[in-house]
């Protein structure tokens, strides 16, 4: 059976097109079943509505607190009945009870090699402190920011002239080789998930996630 998909976004949306694009093509064994933004007239929107995907706007400040958006969010996620939760570009911090309702099925792509810079402005950050590489990480969310096990990283190095500019646009790259990778290895159960770690067709995976070889 494919899988049913449920796709976070706050944006642009380029990761949901990445993973809409290996659905289509069959690559993975799965299916976007709806796409949620707590924004309006986002880009992403747009794209899920191209691909005939439906879509739903949960405006956080529609709710007095963050509990009641996340129950509301939780509500709406369960009606499409997912059997994965992709956040993709989703910018809200999510509350321990909705991290605990998809524990071992929601995923998140964040842009550094993980467990380095957890949180924003990562790319400023990796330049700031001279690193000579760079990139992310798709990781299983759980209750710790950006802490949770990590899956899948893809690297790019970091040349002198780089900016923070230059850098996102290289990490970008990488995001959208490796998101479809790790939703295509997970819709075909090749992952198994446990809070103290991944296992791989069966294997340990490595603390830092499998690199990706470009
Ligand atoms: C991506 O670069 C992703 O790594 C980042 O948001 C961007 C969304 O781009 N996520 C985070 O920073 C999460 N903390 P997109 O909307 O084009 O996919």
């Amino acid at each position: 059976m494919p899988k049913r998909i449920v796709v976070l976004i706050s944006g642009s949306g380029s990761n949901l097109q990445a993973i809409i694009d290996a659905t289509q093509s069959g690559r993975i064994d799965g299916e976007v079943v709806a796409v949620l933004s707590n924004k309006a007239g986002v880009f992403g929107l747009e794209r899920a509505a191209n691909a005939n995907i439906p879509t739903e706007v949960l405006d956080h400040k529609a709710f007095d607190s963050r509990e009641s958006f996340d129950a509301a969010m939780m509500e709406l996620i369960d009606s499409y009945n997912p059997d994965l939760v992709v956040l993709a570009g989703f910018m809200r911090i999510l509350t321990p009870e909705f991290v605990r309702h998809y524990e071992g099925k929601m995923l998140n792509i964040h842009p550094s090699l993980l467990p380095k810079y957890k949180g924003l402005n990562t790319h400023q950050r990796a330049l700031d402190a001279g690193d000579q590489e760079h990139g992310c990480t798709v990781h299983f969310v759980t209750e710790e920011l950006d802490g949770g096990p990590s899956l899948v990283q893809g690297r790019v190095s970091i040349e002198l002239d780089d900016t923070s500019d230059s850098l996102q646009q290289k990490v970008h790259v990488r995001e959208h080789q490796i998101y479809p990778l790790a939703v295509e290895w997970i819709c075909a159960e090749r992952v198994s998930w446990s809070p103290e770690g991944l296992l791989f067709d069966g294997q340990p995976a490595p603390a830092e996630g499998i690199q990706f070889q470009p």
